[in-house]
């Protein structure tokens, strides 16, 4: 999905800031006609933002939340086509203009867009109207509820709120909302593959425009005009840089490639502009090979969550979080476990950081294996690809987060997902992030490469750091000889609460952690077919209420508030000899 964009071809205007919020506890919006206006007892909550963080009442809200306000579509804008672009909402959305149902879209995190030219009454004031259900079900993808409520009701539940992942479930519309025109004519889609031979860079696009007169599509990069006819709704087409700048972590560098939709008789219908970074990544042997050359992934894994915002789109805690992964040495992070917002992207396009871009499926289990759910993960896929297909940053799509398969349904869910991934990017290797070893890895062969999640010193043999370190070489090994594939270290660390010391280093103190970390580290960063290790996690986060969190996960190098504790410091050292 092409991003909003403000020029000569396009307008723009961001609705962010507050709306109205009112959280419907009883069920009762549809028979109200909440979407012909919010009455009664109103909040009025900032977007981007998560409601759990910004009142009290709200924290606990795991239900249909209604937002609401008014804006005006300026004369100025006739003519144009007019659109709404909602970044995320958390969860299942459905949209109104004043009162008129615009539609629905499932699944959070990645964004979602009307056309509003048909309803729009330019220069006067409309209402707009977004319910965002994030009540938490058991047969979901992610599955919002660890149990069913027959298990629930027999008394099987440890945490508040009962999620079958390990962060705190937040509601709201959690990235920017937009209103922008177009033309009636305008490209629609672009995708630009990018590769190189020698010194001569090449980028392969597909283009598909809509609305009629478009005649050709004229693309500009690197100072040459390049003309590729319309056909039908579909444009492909080459460029080539002579002398390619490659992108690359030590050398991000972006070219611009600009695009002109021109009717026969060259008028401009649209225009669009889109950075673009050469680059090639893919799977060899036992090695990740970016440009042709092995790399190793240092990073973290992370959320996004911060307090107050929670997991709101807030562009000041993106510097500071690559600030803080820049300072350590990071080369890369995890979008555990979900797709990120895409402007987080665009600053790791610009500033070299390697992305492994992650679905929303976290915690999957065996009564999700269906073909309706394979359906659904499938289109989910599709989005998030279409989504963040154009960022050289971008490397390696991870399918799920520790999955339990264990059955003949779930390998063919896995090989289900890993062939629509396949079907809609080929210059990018595919991950399985696994957590048990030898079960519960059913359709991991159809993957390129594996991750490992293991907590050695933690949940399995706790405390004991050292007498732990040969297990987990020869978990990540048996891995590696059962897929033949490049392994990663995709989780491991220990959780500290800051200011908690000991000597000897205890569980739960900075000491233990910075001890495990690096003891961990060092053991397993020089194995052959060892390509990364990610830290988790880069900072606290919230999540359930349960015997085993401490006001959330501590795991963090960081505390939430991202104050370095002894691990940032172990591991900046690790990783930049500083
Ligand atoms: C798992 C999971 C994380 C979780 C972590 C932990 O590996 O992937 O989401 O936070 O364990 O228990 O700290």
């Amino acid at each position: 999905m092409l991003v909003v964009k403000q020029n000569q071809m396009r307008q723009a205007h961001e609705l962010s800031g507050f709306f109205r919020f009112k959280a419907d506890r009883n069920a009762c919006s549809g028979s109200e006609a909440w979407e012909n206006g919010l009455v009664g007892d109103v909040h009025e909550l900032a977007v981007p933002g998560s409601w759990n963080e910004q009142a009290r009442d709200l924290h606990d809200f795991f239900g249909e939340g209604w937002y609401e306000r008014e804006f005006t579509v300026p004369d100025g804008w006739q003519g144009q086509r007019v659109w709404l672009r909602i970044g995320s909402t958390a969860g299942n959305a459905r949209v109104w203009l004043d009162g008129h149902l615009l539609g629905q879209h499932r699944g959070p995190h990645l964004p979602f867009e009307f056309e509003l030219t048909a309803y729009v009454r330019y220069g006067e004031t409309q209402r707009l109207s977004i319910a965002v259900d994030n009540t938490l079900v058991h047969y979901d993808l992610p599955p919002g509820q660890a149990r069913s409520d027959e298990d629930r009701a027999a008394g099987q539940c440890s945490a508040k709120p009962d999620v079958a992942y390990d962060f705190f479930p937040s509601g709201g519309i959690h990235r920017p909302v937009w209103l922008y025109t177009t033309g009636a004519a305008k490209i629609e889609s672009l995708q630009v593959a990018t590769n190189f031979q020698g010194t001569q860079g090449h980028l392969h696009l597909r283009t598909t425009v809509c609305g009629e007169g478009a005649a050709e599509l004229q693309a500009v990069v690197d100072g040459k005009r390049y003309v590729f006819p319309v056909d039908q709704c579909s444009v492909f087409g080459e460029c080539v840089i002579e002398n390619v700048r490659l992108w690359s972590p030590e050398d991000p560098h972006l070219y611009q490639l600009e695009l002109q939709l021109v009717s026969s008789k060259c008028e401009l219908l649209d225009y669009y502009t889109q950075a673009v970074g050469v680059r090639t990544i893919r799977v060899e042997g036992h090695s990740l090979l970016l440009n042709d050359q092995p790399i190793f992934l240092r990073g973290v894994g992370k959320h996004e969550d911060f307090p107050v915002i929670g997991k709101g789109w807030m562009p000041s805690c993106v510097v500071r979080d690559f600030d803080l992964m820049r300072w350590m040495g990071a080369n890369s992070f995890r979008t555990t476990h979900y797709p990120y917002a895409e402007e987080m992207l665009d600053y790791a396009d610009r500033h070299g950081m390697l992305v492994i871009a992650e679905t929303p499926f976290v915690g999957l289990k065996e009564h999700l294996y269906t073909d309706d759910m394979l359906a659904r993960a499938q289109d989910t896929i599709e989005e998030m690809i279409v989504r963040d297909y154009n960022h050289p940053s971008v490397i390696l799509w991870s399918m799920a987060n520790e999955p339990n398969v264990r059955s003949e349904a779930g390998r063919t869910f896995f090989k289900g997902m890993a062939d629509k991934a396949r079907s809609m990017d080929a210059t990018r290797p595919i991950m399985f992030v696994a957590h048990q070893w030898p079960d519960n890895n059913l359709g991991a062969e159809f993957y390129d490469m594996i991750g490992v999640n293991k907590y050695y010193g933690w949940y399995s043999d706790p405390g004991d750091i050292d007498g732990s370190l040969q297990k987990l070489i020869d978990n990540l090994e048996a891995f590696n000889k059962e897929f033949d594939c490049p392994v990663m270290l995709a989780e491991f660390g220990a959780d500290a609460v800051a200011g908690i010391h000991s000597d000897p280093p205890a569980m739960f103190t900075e000491e233990y952690q910075a001890q495990t970390i690096e003891k961990q580290y060092n053991a397993v960063k020089d194995l052959p077919w060892m390509v990364g290790t990610h830290v988790w996690a880069f900072a606290d986060f919230k999540t359930q209420q349960s015997y085993t969190r401490v006001n959330g996960n501590r795991k963090g190098l960081f505390t939430r508030n991202r104050h370095p504790k002894m691990a940032a410091h172990t591991v900046r050292r690790l990783w930049t000899g500083q």
